[in-house]
């Protein structure tokens, strides 16, 4: 096998850009070679007979030379995990082989279908800006001004001192792009493709053929003979379906190359577009045609390049063609609405003959009558051009701005007679709401006569809502929204039509009233830029001392290249198997039966472990709770284990796995939310408490009492690399190894050996890398493994376990839900008294002194996931809960919220509620650096202006303080361990606890033992991490793996460095080679173990009091938003973060786990949604259906600045660890999203609080801003 590794498989549906690839085809009719980026995952290997494809090692690897795109996205820090990477890189190679120079629209545009969970994106964005022209300025479109001429942005209000830097990289080291030095095209595939005659080929497999015609009549002659069979051109819609929806086509027609399907002709009065076109060709055509045609004839062509920009990433549209996409009638599909109100024609063909029938509504609900015959084949489709008087535009609302599918979208026309301003044509069609395209046909037909006006649109809502029905039960649910955007889009359109008749025929057309102007205007854009700042080192350190630098993470360039090794890219082991899980599919029921006859008797099946076998080890206890491995007689929630597959091969275990039948009988209580849990009592023990001050005495006597409550959905960790494990049993001595995707091998390491009832010492647990944890790969991770090594040991063969994103999703959990209910006291001073839930007890007051507080928390019980931990732990959702009840007290007060957290946070020498001693000063710093250098007050003064002009969109403010303790509560939990040895040559390796899962652990610590032993850190290596080294290890999280690993690496240099002392002084002036030969030969050890104890922690939750936390992390963030509000849609514009962080080990390393965290808050507090069905399924199961921010999602001005170190402390060289704590942030863009929110209800003259819930959705947005609308589409009698 080639052992090609370095595409990555994140998700197998097209979604995440992690297997991108380029593809290049020469074409021997123009002889020309094309290159286009493809997600690997859905191209079917038959179809790339002729083709050529490079994957990441093709264009560069360490070991012939790296290609500048691998070198810069490593050196501008633009990876972490690395996962990601070779999906990120080959989308820009394919980029620059086509465009050398691209645009920064280009680069947006060749990054829209690549997920990064890590990164935030800001690094990949600025790598990439070096292959661009101009970069520099943010090339402002916004009044033609660039935003650094504009003042506001000048830091007016803050003076900077003078040992920062800015740079995180020097662009003079990169190798020069030099298009003459790629790959050239095979040229053994052009000779085939001039000589080789053209005639079907096909493939035969074992279950399935594949038969490419390279003739029209051959693709006749096979769909005549095979009417059955899909014709597979992108396959983005067969292939999903094939893979996770159980569909099976024995027989696929598979078109190659065919001219008659791959055209395009524009007559006088039509645009006609071969079947066989990709979504991207389709949209080079239109933006040519556009400019080739008078306005007045483009105006359908413009509506459909309007979708194209966001239709999908540019991956699929790439692959997918614009036959598939009409043909399979998605009801999400975003051109089929604009076609089917546009009188176009599908033309088709048969070896009976020509047809053509109507693209129109009875084609899309596949009515028999108009759709195509088994044996046709649709040949193109003709686009008729728009006339004088005719108007189109298309609308769409999604999750996410970008790629990503259309909650609601829509297309819609109208025909006016000649000057005369009455409808003579209307169709209006939706996708979205039914279970295709719907069109509001009635509805049209009883407007026709009618002019455009105010009355016409009155009635046109009315009419359409009451013709496109949603029934209560409707997939999707979000019924009252979809009825909402169903008419908001029907106004914008009337708005955009009658600015149209205006400029038509000025003197008859009444002018847009001034307050609608805005619905109109696009939400803000501008190009990306970013500034940073770091404290400069010391100009007294020692030039090669590596502390304070920002270095890239010591495998970048391998993430880059692909050279990367994660789980699931080590090599097969002789006869390995492969295991996949059988999960539960109720969420509450008893397990009456489980048959394995029928997958037992498939072809490759070796064995199926049940809870039969695991008896007497089929628990393990997490801390006191003990856990089943597989469920035994009940399962309590969907996606529980229930029985594991062996068999020879992946594909045959999956088989198999869906033929275990099992038979359930439900069991009630059915207990899916927090309101149900508290209804029913199912709480997990103890209840916890927290109190200071008296607040009994407090709420005395206070007529403003506040109550409120607030509810955050959970979030998917969605590392990119999903639970990964291979176990292989040594065949000697009981000995087994275990490699895995894990943050704690330790814990692996036990479960594993007593479920096969071994010592510890007969297990060993090695990591190298992990592709993104985030919390998500500690307990689950553990189960899985005990089940995988358990089957390895019977049957003695290696096991290998890989997830697929969907089972991933839905085994194993994530971040808590929460419900925060608070009461407080609220007058203009200190004042609070807030409830809130679980352990965040202890971080709930985020940075604010409460002199009175009370809070008590429950953890419930529900038939939900299982949750686990999730970067910040709890403090994410208790900041929330916090900072909104301080929002509500504001609005309660007429005071501005900055205000009420100015004046309730803490001081410099406090104390918090459990007593522990704080020096808030750094906190008051950042919040007011923050104030300043994001001109906040400048920034509220335009931001009002701004609202006050513009009725539908709004803007909003908003800044958020943090203070985030870092401790794990306790000294057990903190101890850390590390081993050094340096070797005769003078190269060293050292060993530590922690795991690289990203945030650049390993990186850290050679700096920490280049520091220590004062030699280049070119000299020392890291392996990875194994309890073979490094034994009893602490779980990699909670921010503070560098801190702990760090000092224990730094003991063991010293203990090494006390030995050699003697040595060194002898021969100052030797080399290291010199020194251990020289302490070899005196007999003293080159080898030591390094110790940190742990921070000291105690917390008595008895008394409420103790010392939890070693210190502090502070910061504060600004961020401002505009929103549509008729849409819901938000757009983050800017963003200020302002952290001390003590001396940053490594400036670059640490903004990226900032930002990064950053990012994923914006993700968990705006978009990021788990949903699920009345039956506690879930349903987003994938990129698809669950929403991480993407390249679009980033601000579009991101600033960050370190305070400067002001304060030595006993941390590792005084710096902070930041894993977590930027996520919090995130919330600024929900309190500025909340503000803007504000702004809009206010001017409708709603008063009275807002309660608005994580995440922000466009659904919450566009319902909080409440109007005609969403009273119109409100059920007075709900159907439901
Ligand atoms: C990750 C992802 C994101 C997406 N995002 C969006 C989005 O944002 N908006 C959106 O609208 N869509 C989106 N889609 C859907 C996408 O647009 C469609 O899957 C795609 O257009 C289908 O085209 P295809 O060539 O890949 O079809 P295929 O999968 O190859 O075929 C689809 C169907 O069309 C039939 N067919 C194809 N060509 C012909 C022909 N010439 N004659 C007769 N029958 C034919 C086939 O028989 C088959 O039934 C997304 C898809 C994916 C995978
Ligand atoms: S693995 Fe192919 S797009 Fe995710
Ligand atoms: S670096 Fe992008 S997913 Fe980890």
């Amino acid at each position: 096998p080639v052992r090609l590794t370095g595409t990555k498989y994140g998700c197998g549906t097209g979604g995440c850009g992690a297997c991108t690839v380029m593809i290049s085809r020469y074409t021997p009719t123009t002889k020309r070679i094309s290159h286009h980026a493809a997600n690997a995952c859905l191209i079917p290997i038959c179809s790339l007979y002729g083709a050529s494809v490079t994957t990441i090692e093709g264009i560069g690897s360490t070991k012939t030379r790296i290609h500048p795109v691998q070198e810069r996205i490593a050196k501008c820090h633009g990876t972490q995990c690395g996962f990601c990477t070779p999906g990120m890189v080959m989308s820009i190679y394919t980029l620059l082989r086509n465009h050398p120079e691209p645009s920064l629209e280009q680069i947006m545009e060749a990054l829209g279908g690549n997920l990064c969970r890590c990164t935030g994106y800001r690094p990949i964005i600025d790598a990439c800006k070096t292959f661009c022209k101009t970069s520099g300025c943010c090339q402002s479109k916004e009044n033609g001004v660039c935003c650094l001429d504009q003042g506001i942005n000048e830091l007016t209000e803050f003076e900077e001192g003078n040992k920062t830097s800015t740079k995180l990289f020097s662009e003079e080291e990169f190798l020069p792009l030099d298009p003459t030095q790629e790959l050239i095209f095979p040229p053994e595939l052009m000779i085939m493709a001039e000589k080789q005659p053209q005639r079907t080929r096909i493939f035969v497999g074992d279950r399935m053929t594949w038969i490419s015609p390279t003739t029209l009549t051959e693709l006749l002659e096979a769909k005549f003979n095979y009417p059955q069979a899909p014709v597979v051109m992108g396959n983005t819609s067969v292939g999903p379906e094939m893979k996770f929806k159980g569909v099976f086509h024995p027989v696929i027609i598979s078109p190659a190359g065919i001219e008659e399907l791959n055209f395009a002709t524009c007559s006088h009065n039509e645009l006609t577009l071969g079947a066989g076109l990709s979504l991207t060709q389709v949209k080079y055509i239109l933006g040519e045609v556009i400019q080739n045609l008078p306005e007045e004839k483009t105006r359908m062509y413009q509506a459909l390049l309007k979708h194209l920009r966001t239709l999908a990433g540019s991956q699929i549209r790439n692959m997918a063609s614009l036959g598939g996409h009409i043909m399979s009638r998605h009801l999400d599909s975003d051109l089929n609405p604009l076609l089917a109100v546009g009188n176009c024609t599908l033309n088709l063909l048969s070896k009976k003959g020509k047809r053509q029938v109507p693209l129109n509504e009875e084609f899309l609900r596949r009515c028999p009558s108009a759709d195509l015959k088994p044996e046709e084949i649709l040949i193109s489709v003709n686009i008729p051009h728009s006339r004088k008087w005719e108007f189109v535009s298309g609308f769409r609302q999604a999750q996410r701005q970008q790629n990503a599918l259309a909650i609601v979208n829509s297309g819609m026309r109208v025909f006016f007679g000649e000057g005369d301003g009455i409808i003579r044509e209307l169709c209006i069609s939706y996708g979205g709401v039914g279970p295709t395209t719907v069109c509001a046909k009635n509805s049209c037909q009883k407007l026709i006569g009618r002019p455009w006006n105010e009355e016409m649109l009155d009635a046109a809502c009315r009419l359409v809502l009451d013709e496109v029905t949603l029934p209560g039960s409707a997939p999707g649910g979000r019924v009252e929204f979809k009825r909402t955007l169903i008419i908001s889009f029907l106004f914008k359109f009337y708005l955009e039509v009658s600015q149209f008749l205006k400029r038509m025929d000025p003197a008859h057309s009444p002018s847009l009233a001034d307050k609608d102007a805005s619905a109109l205007e696009d939400l803000h854009s501008r190009h990306h830029s970013s500034t940073l700042k770091y404290q400069s080192v010391d100009s007294k350190q020692l030039p090669q001392d590596p502390i304070g630098h920002p270095i890239m993470h010591l495998s970048g360039i391998k993430h880059a290249t692909g050279e990367a090794i994660y789980c699931d890219d080590m090599p097969t082991v002789d006869q390995e198997l492969f295991l996949s899980f059988v999960t539960s599919s109720r969420a509450h029921a008893k397990i009456v039966s489980t048959d394995l006859s029928e997958a037992l008797s498939l072809p490759g099946v070796v064995d199926i472990v049940t809870e039969e076998h695991l008896r007497g080890v089929n628990s393990f206890s997490i801390f006191t709770n003990p856990e089943e491995l597989l469920r035994t007689e009940e399962v309590s929630c969907v996606g529980q284990l229930v029985c594991a597959v062996i068999a020879e091969s992946e594909v045959q275990a999956k088989r198999a796995a869906e033929r275990v039948k099992v038979v359930y009988e439900d069991l009630q209580p059915l207990i899916l939310t927090i309101e149900e849990a508290i209804q029913h009592s199912s709480f997990f023990e103890p209840e916890r408490k927290l109190e200071y001050g008296n607040v009994d005495e407090a709420f005395k006597g206070v007529d403003q009492i506040l109550e409120g409550e607030i509810h955050m959905g959970g979030q998917e960790h969605f590392y990119m690399e999903t639970q990964s494990m291979l176990v292989v049993p040594k065949g000697e001595d009981q000995e087994i190894d275990v490699y895995v995707s894990t943050q704690y091998p330790k814990y692996i390491q036990d479960i594993v050996a007593s479920t096969l009832k071994l010592p510890a010492n007969k297990v060993m647990c090695h990591v190298k890398r992990v592709g993104g944890a985030f919390g998500g790969k500690i307990f689950k991770t553990g189960i899985l493994a005990a089940i995988t090594a358990f089957a390895a040991n019977k049957h003695g063969r290696a096991v290998r376990c890989v997830l697929e994103r969907g089972e991933d999703m839905l085994i194993t959990g994530g971040r808590h839900p929460y419900l925060g209910k608070y009461k407080v006291k609220s007058d203009h001073t200190n004042s609070g008294s807030p409830q809130v839930i679980e352990m965040g007890l202890l971080k709930m007051e985020n940075a604010y002194k409460f002199p009175n507080l009370r809070c008590r928390a429950w953890a419930c019980k529900t038939n939900g996931p299982s949750n686990t931990a999730l970067r910040g732990f709890g403090f994410p959702q208790v900041g929330l809960i916090t900072e909104s009840c301080i929002t509500e007290v504001a609005a309660r007060c007429g005071l501005a919220p900055e205000k009420v957290r100015t004046i309730n946070m803490y001081k410099e020498i406090d104390q918090t509620p459990y007593k522990q001693e704080i020096n808030a000063k750094n906190l008051i710093q950042c919040w007011k650096e923050c104030m300043a250098k994001s001109s906040y007050t400048l920034r509220k003064a335009a931001v009002e202006k701004f609202n006050s002009k513009n009725y539908w969109k709004k803007k909003g403010l908003a800044v958020v303080p943090l203070k985030f303790p870092i401790g794990l509560g306790s000294i057990t939990l903190s101890q850390a361990a590390a081993l050094v040895h340096i070797y005769l040559d003078g190269s060293v390796l050292v060993t530590h606890g922690g795991i690289e899962l990203g945030q650049g652990v390993h990186t850290k610590m050679i700096q920490v033992v280049s520091r220590e032993l004062r030699m280049p850190m070119s000299n020392i290596h890291l392996r990875g991490t194994s309890t073979e080294t490094v034994p009893n290890t602490n779980s990699s999280g909670g921010s503070v793996v560098a801190d702990v690993n760090g000092l224990a690496v730094k003991d063991a240099c010293q203990t090494l460095l006390k030995r050699l002392e003697p040595i060194i002084s002898k021969n100052p002036q030797g080399t290291w080679k010199d020194w251990a030969q020289a302490a070899f030969d005196e007999s003293i050890s080159l080898s030591a173990t390094g110790y940190f104890r742990g921070y000291e922690s105690d917390m008595n939750w008895e008394t409420g009091e103790g010392h939890p936390f070693h210190y502090f992390v502070y910061g504060a963030a600004c961020s401002e938003v505009e929103i549509d509000c008729l849409t819901g849609a938000h757009k983050n514009i800017r963003t200020d973060i302002v952290m001390d962080i003590g001396y940053s080990i490594n400036p670059a390393l640490d903004i990226g786990q900032i930002e990064g965290a950053f990012i994923q808050g914006v993700g968990l507090y705006t978009i990021e949604e788990l949903q699920y069905s009345p039956q506690g399924v879930l349903h987003t199961r994938g990129p698809n259906q669950y929403k991480i921010p993407a390249v679009c999602d980033i601000p579009t001005e991101l600033h960050i600045s370190f305070l400067p170190p002001s304060e030595s402390s006993n941390t590792l060289y005084s710096s902070k660890g930041l894993g977590e704590s930027g996520l919090f942030l995130g919330c600024s863009v929900f309190f500025a999203i909340h503000d803007a929110v504000n702004a809009a209800r206010r001017e409708r003259g709603l008063s009275g609080p807002l309660k608005l819930n994580s995440p922000l959705t466009p659904e919450k947005i566009r319902m909080a801003c409440e109007d005609k609308f969403t009273k119109m589409s409100s059920f007075i009698n709900p159907p439901w």
